[in-house]
């Protein structure tokens, strides 16, 4: 049996950086280092785990920019990110992920689910299936952004409808950023108050302002 552990952390202004980790293996792994992991890393040596992985759910530095650095300090780390998003990324990448992959954590499962519309390669991870880490797709009362570069509308919206409402309510969501009028909530609740999970089709969901 696994404890669920995530610790969810916030870095600079509005930024999500978060540590998986396992009690029993006392393994752990960031997703998103953000710009400063520097938080990230104590945590992880207040609990005395030993970071295995490093996991990028998007290309954007404000979700990567401190990796060179973590990577310096323990270069026998290994990076995962998708296909798309890695070969945006000056670091090389280690486990190439995308729909229905899974790693472990120690005993914490870790499924991946590809998820375009903000990046390319934009990816979410389930963790032991109560938890759901969304990067830059999902956040709290909101979607992200499709106007940056590798951004798509419609893959967004396509993403939103047949990626991300299938899931169970029960998961719980944790964002990229803090935008949100709480720093995670359940599945259940976004699929009755998001509005960009709301809108039935790409019209109501290009009026969302
Ligand atoms: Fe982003």
């Amino acid at each position: 049996m696994t404890i669920l552990a995530i610790e969810q952390i916030k870095v600079g202004f509005d930024n999500f950086s978060y540590v998986i980790y396992c009690y029993s293996k006392k393994e752990a792994a960031i997703v998103d280092p953000s710009f400063d992991a520097t938080k990230a890393l104590e945590f992880i040596s207040s609990k005395n785990l030993q970071l295995k992985y490093i996991i990028i759910t998007h290309y954007h530095s404000d979700h990567s920019g401190d990796t060179h650095r973590i990577l310096k300090l323990n270069p026998s780390l290994t990076i995962v990110a998708s296909e798309s998003d890695g070969t945006r990324l000056d670091i090389t990448v280690d486990i190439i992920v995308t729909d229905g992959d899974k790693l472990k954590v120690g005993d914490v499962s870790l499924d991946f689910i590809l998820t375009p519309g903000h990046t390319k390669g934009g990816i979410c991870i389930i963790i032991d299936n109560e938890a759901i880490l969304t990067g830059d797709t999902l956040f709290i009362g909101n979607c992200g952004r499709t106007d940056l570069p590798g951004g798509d509308f419609e893959q967004m919206f396509k993403t939103l409808q047949e990626k991300i409402k299938p899931l169970p309510d029960n998961l719980i969501v944790y964002p990229g950023h803090d935008y949100g009028n709480k720093p995670f909530d359940t599945l259940g609740n976004q699929k009755r108050t998001n509005r960009t999970l709301l809108a039935k089709n790409l019209e109501e969901f290009s009026k969302i302002p």
